[in-house]
């Protein structure tokens, strides 16, 4: 049976149990900085950072979800450890499906690190597709 949760956008008072859960799930490389993620996609007029809590208040969901004018995008899909399997993840990209889709974003998209293939399964359950691109970046710095 699937984990009973309500999804809702972080609150600033959420940063340290959103960084905890992301450690827990091995998400958080070592160029990033949790935290400046954190407060950057919820400052974003484009971004926000979901968190599905159950009933005990305990965040045990994340995403973080925004869209570049164009697609949206994924990131920090998170489930605990010890609800995995209870449909928490499906449920946290249900949510961001649905934020992009109220913003008129009609395609989501998301990164897998090549390390961590064995998710791709999961996001097949959920009904997307590997597709064949390359993907480029730069690092560009932060500033503030
Ligand atoms: C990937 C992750 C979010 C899945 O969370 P979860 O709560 O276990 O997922 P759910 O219970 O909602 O599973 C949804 C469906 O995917 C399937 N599924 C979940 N993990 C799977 C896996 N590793 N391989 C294949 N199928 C998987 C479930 O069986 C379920 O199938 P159903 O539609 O038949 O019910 C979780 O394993 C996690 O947090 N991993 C670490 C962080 C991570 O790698 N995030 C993704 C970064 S790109």
């Amino acid at each position: 049976m699937d984990v009973s949760l309500t999804i809702r956008s972080a609150a600033p008072e959420d940063e340290p149990g959103v960084i905890a859960l992301w450690r827990a799930c091995d998400l958080v490389a070592s160029y990033n900085d949790p935290g400046a993620d954190f407060r950057f996609a919820r400052a974003g007029a484009c971004s926000d950072v979901l968190v599905g809590v159950d009933d005990t208040d305990r965040i045990c969901g994340s995403v973080m979800v925004g869209h570049d004018g164009h697609r949206g995008w994924l990131y920090y899909v998170a489930s605990a450890p010890d609800v995995r399997g209870g449909g928490v993840g499906r449920q946290m990209v249900e949510a961001a499906e649905g934020w992009l889709r109220e913003r008129g974003v009609v395609k989501a998209q998301l990164l897998v690190r090549e390390t961590n293939t064995k998710v791709v399964s999961f996001y097949e359950r959920l009904g997307f597709e590997v597709a064949p691109r390359v993907i480029m970046g730069k690092w560009l710095g932060r500033t503030g």
